[in-house]
């Protein structure tokens, strides 16, 4: 199973890093597995410690994935780390073994403490879908251009129908970088 969630580490100044990663649980296990090149990364190489934050402000994710990672933490209770403002709940993580790989190493962490600070309200489909598009964001450059269409406008049923405020700005930003994508790639096939 994976669970999208925002990670949070830090590099050995203490310079935070926000980033959507989905994490592999295995187990009591969750396993980070960053596609090299990445600053979780070279962050979890530096300090083995991370934060998984459990949110469901989807701007985040949109955010992280356009540009925008300035969100506020404060300070974890046990590890060196950060914790998101928006977490509904999150778990400060220990990397017990690093498996290194030319594509996508993977760091195996244990939970050393958990928090909850708000209530689960419940599912929310354009929620969903934003988490679907920032997925399909992050591949741009990997998938072919009908496919991403195709996929938007599936997903795009689902924000018309369910999203409030956040969800509809989370979509904006995602859908801005998706029209520079294919303003680039249409330059890019005219000449
Ligand atoms: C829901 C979601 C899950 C993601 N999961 C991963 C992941 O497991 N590994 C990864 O390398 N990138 C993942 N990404 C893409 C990263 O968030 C993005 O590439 C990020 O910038 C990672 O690079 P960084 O560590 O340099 O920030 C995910 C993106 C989204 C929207």
């Amino acid at each position: 199973m994976i669970r999208e969630t925002i990670v949070t580490t830090q590099d050995r100044d203490g310079r935070v890093h926000i980033a959507p990663i989905g994490l592999i649980e295995e187990g009591d296990a969750l396993i980070i597995a960053p596609f090299r090149p990445s600053t979780t990364l070279d962050n979890l190489r530096a300090n083995p410690y991370a934060v998984t934050n459990y949110i469901d402000d989807v701007l985040v994710f949109a955010g992280c994935l356009t540009g925008r990672r300035d969100w506020k933490t404060r300070p974890a209770s046990r590890v060196p780390g950060a914790v998101l403002a928006q977490a509904l709940a999150h778990a400060e993580l220990a990397v017990t073994r690093f498996d290194d790989d030319p594509v996508r190493p993977r760091f195996r962490c244990r939970v050393v403490h958990e928090e909850t600070h708000g209530p689960f309200r419940g599912f929310n489909r354009a929620q969903a879908a934003v988490v679907e598009a920032a997925i399909l964001v992050s591949r741009l450059h990997m998938l072919p251009m009908d496919k991403i269409e195709r996929e938007i406008a599936y997903l795009g049923i689902a924000v018309d129908k369910t999203a409030g405020p956040r969800e509809r700005q989370a979509w904006e930003w995602l859908m801005q970088r998706v029209a520079e994508h294919r303003a680039k790639a249409e330059t890019m096939g005219e000449s």
